[in-house]
């Protein structure tokens, strides 16, 4: 008996001690949910909060160069924005995460480090829409990815997805167009080209984030309507073509519901209506229920702050928060992790090849410009033209990209003077002398920016005609460069941004006087990531190029264009309105504050940026223009642009012939095939684009919505290529809130190919006999009051007048 009693004993000591001692699960060696099942309840609720991060204005061990964002992480790599929880025990390894959509922006120097860590400055996002190519996209994303691997990040914060509602958020220049098609397409291939580098992407901010004002508190009331076919159909495209690995939901609330906390969102749409397969992270510190957030399917909040964790580890023991939606996010976030280059470990170089980085960024950059104006063939200068005189800041003072999370930290830029001089043009002395001069002391006598604000950009040097006329007589050309700036917190002014300056307006009245009294010729190059008014100044230059910000390599690209090496394909992706009040959106941007803002009352006056960007003011805005965003609201209602959706011109002129439907009626898809043929002298690429006019039947529809695009190879002159495009079922149809479906209506529809989207070269049409339901949709973000949208008239929409 005894015996078997020490038996008994020794076996349970045994089973005790091997349960007790038994190893803890691990990742990527045990499934994900054993691992899961073994993390503490405070585990888990600081693994969905991040690490954390050291704000601006807090002690910094390294002060944050370059311009201001919300803040940065020292571990791992400094300066990225942020990282996620790292527990050892179950082989879970940080992630690191990185901003933005020019390059990546990590510190370039490190405390007691001699080494640099600088990374490759591309051009900005809307530029690089402005190429219409997508297999550079690709091209520049795999450079993008490859700084993103070496440098040991593992998710970069971009690309920036958001539609140019307006011209005037802060953030444009991060986003790519007005139109959802061409800013899915790029970003699929932008994310193709980062993801195949064994790094992720997290495509941001969904959804509707098109003000930066009060971003993280206004509420966006837009129709389902507008939402699933404008603010929305970006992502979709993007994430059922590219799968980034992760979404970045947005500050804003959608229809009442903040972004973050928007099971609507981020659960019926993103995964159920379109299977996305990734994880969810918040915008840095965006929403303000963690237990929401969660419960939507934001699986991540960043940078994480302990006060959230707490709130959850309290939500789950008072039983508000079901444990197993923590496990669930948790498994998401870790089936993301397994890929990781740091999980996986991957040593990083830190050592990226930024030469030929430089070049593909070089190579985007002279493929973005988008050429406005040319009279009389003023460009490509002349090979005898060789002494410019480079008037305006900007041609020594070049912006590469905007600020805030969208800047890079980049090892040089190359200026437009000295692109200029690189390509072998004489840059006028005495004019660059008087600029740098100007330009040095304006610098210095600049007050020092409060926290978050970027350095104020310095007023244009004035140019007297006295001047001007002096040396017009020792040039052969004159460049007026006109710069602008924007980023991250602000929107832009109406007055000396959106127009121009006095000036800047001065400057090239009195250059092109001087330079036209002895003959010359002067041009302007925008050296803007936005939209600007063009129409009261532009007689008056012989050629005006449209340069964007074109990141580190931006002089160079700018010299190949000028000098006729590259010839420009670009074409713009957003409409240049006449003035600004011609916007559709312009009654209603930025927002309205709702709620009292004490800090006035209390005298401040907005003086305490930090406040008011941290604790932004309840406030609303309303998208009334419905879908009739950009070029669907100027051809509807039949506004003329100064330049509109598509337009950019070329140094050799384009022919369009054989447009060839596969069918007269629509079944299930159609073929189309157009022949572009360059009938100029100069070699060059054609950006082609494809319109679609649907029948207006029960729903309205725009006049016309582009539904593909393409660009030619590198044609001779006198070569042609024949482009083909697949026109779907999708492609016909409009969402139509009553049935939550996409809905192509019985009719007929006409194709017209063109050249810009008021340049219609080719036209055919086909018929649907019966109306189609495409594809059904949750029930979704449905605006509690509805929304006093405008509508075109019918009979206007009936004539479908060209403009
Ligand atoms: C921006 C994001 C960025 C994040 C991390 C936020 O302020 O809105 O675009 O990725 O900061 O830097």
């Amino acid at each position: 008996m005894k015996y078997a009693f020490a038996m008994i004993a020794a076996i349970c000591l045994l089973a005790f001690t091997q349960n007790n001692c038994s190893k803890p699960p691990r990742l990527g060696k045990d499934p994900i949910k054993k691992v899961i099942a073994a993390m503490t309840l405070e585990e888990k609720a600081y693994f969905v909060t991040g690490t954390g991060m050291i704000m601006p204005g807090e002690k910094n061990p390294v002060p944050a160069p370059g311009a201001p964002s919300v803040g940065q992480t020292q571990s791992f790599v400094p300066g990225a924005a942020g990282t996620s929880d790292e527990i050892p025990r179950l082989g879970i390894t940080a992630m690191v995460m990185a901003d933005g959509p020019a390059g990546l922006r990590i510190s370039p120097t490190r405390k007691d480090d001699k080494r640099t860590y600088y990374c490759t400055a591309f051009p900005v996002a809307t530029m690089l829409a402005s190429t219409w190519d997508t297999d550079l996209a690709y091209k520049v994303g795999q450079a993008m990815g490859n700084e993103v691997l070496e440098y040991g990040v593992d998710i970069h914060l971009a690309p920036g997805m958001n539609i140019h509602r307006n011209p005037l958020c802060g953030r444009n220049f991060e986003y790519y167009s007005e139109d959802p098609l061409i800013t899915g397409k790029i970003a699929a291939s932008m994310v193709k080209g980062v993801q195949s580098r064994g790094v992720g992407n997290s495509i941001k901010h969904f959804a509707a984030n098109n003000t930066e004002k009060d971003r993280g508190a206004l509420n966006t009331l837009v129709s389902e309507r507008a939402l699933r076919e404008i603010y929305l159909e970006g992502f979709r495209i993007a994430v059922e073509e590219a799968q980034p690995w992760t979404v970045m939901s947005s500050y804003n609330l959608i229809n009442d519901v903040y972004a973050s906390e928007s099971h609507d969102l981020l659960t019926k749409i993103l995964r159920d209506d379109w299977g996305f397969k990734g994880f969810v992270m918040s915008d840095w510190f965006g929403g303000k229920n963690a237990v929401a957030q969660m419960n939507a399917g934001n699986d991540l909040l960043m940078p994480g702050k302990a006060s959230q964790a707490k709130a959850l580890i309290k939500a789950v023991q008072d039983k508000k928060l079901d444990e197993a939606v923590l496990d669930r996010n948790i498994e998401r976030i870790l089936a993301v992790l397994l890929q990781s280059p740091r999980f996986k470990g991957r040593t990083c170089s830190n050592n990226p090849d930024l030469k030929a980085h430089a070049a593909v960024a070089r190579e985007a950059a002279a493929d973005g410009m988008v050429l406005l104006k040319n009279s009389s063939a003023t460009l490509p200068l002349s090979s005898k033209m060789k002494g410019v005189a480079a008037f305006g800041n900007a041609s020594y003072d070049i912006f590469t990209g905007g600020t805030g999370s969208g800047d890079v930290n980049k090892a040089y830029s190359i200026s437009l003077a000295q692109g200029l001089k690189e390509a072998g043009f004489t840059i006028n002395k005495k004019l660059q002398n008087a600029y740098d001069e100007y330009i040095e002391k304006a610098k210095a006598a600049r007050p020092q920016p409060q926290l978050f604000f970027p350095q104020a950009p310095i007023s244009e040097m004035p140019v007297s005609r006295a001047l001007a006329a002096e040396i017009a007589s020792a040039a052969d050309v004159a460049l007026i460069a006109i710069g602008r700036s924007s980023g991250e917190f602000f929107d832009r002014k109406e007055e000396g941004d959106f127009n121009l300056s006095k000036n800047e307006r001065d400057l090239i009245t009195n250059v092109a006087g001087a330079f036209h009294a002895c003959g010359k010729r002067a041009i302007v190059v925008l050296n803007i990531g936005g939209v600007i008014e063009t129409t009261s100044w532009r007689n008056l230059p012989d050629a005006i190029l449209l340069a964007w910000q074109g990141g580190q390599e931006a002089g160079n690209a700018i010299a190949d264009v000028l000098s006729g090496k590259v010839n420009p394909s670009g074409k713009l992706t957003s409409t240049f309105p006449v003035r600004y009040r011609d916007v559709p959106s312009a009654k209603n941007f930025p927002g309205t504050r709702i709620e009292l803002d004490d800090r006035k009352a209390a005298g401040k006056n907005n003086a305490d940026a930090r406040d008011e960007i941290m604790n932004p003011k309840a406030s609303r805005i309303a998208y009334e223009e419905g879908i009739y965003v950009g070029y669907r609201y100027y051809e509807t209602f039949g506004l003329r642009p100064a330049y509109e959706f598509g337009y950019g011109l070329s140094y050799t002129t384009f022919e369009y012939s054989g447009l060839s439907l596969s069918s007269t009626t629509f079944t299930n898809g159609i073929h189309a095939a157009v022949t572009v043929k360059n009938t100029g002298k100069a070699a060059g690429r054609e950006a082609v684009q494809l319109y679609v006019s649907a029948p207006a039947a029960k729903l309205d529809k725009p006049f016309i919505a582009l539904k593909g695009f393409a660009k030619t190879r590198m044609l001779q002159p006198g070569e042609s290529q024949t482009l083909e495009f697949d026109i779907t079922p999708r492609h016909l149809s409009s969402f139509d809130p009553a049935a939550s479906s996409w809905i192509a209506e019985a009719g007929k529809y006409e194709v017209k190919i063109g050249a810009s989207s008021r340049d219609i070269r080719q036209k055919a049409s086909f018929k649907l006999d019966r109306d189609l339901v495409v594809k059904k949709e949750s029930v979704a973000l449905v605006p509690k009051a509805g929304i006093n949208e405008m509508k075109p008239i019918r009979t206007v929409l009936q004539m479908r007048r060209p403009l």
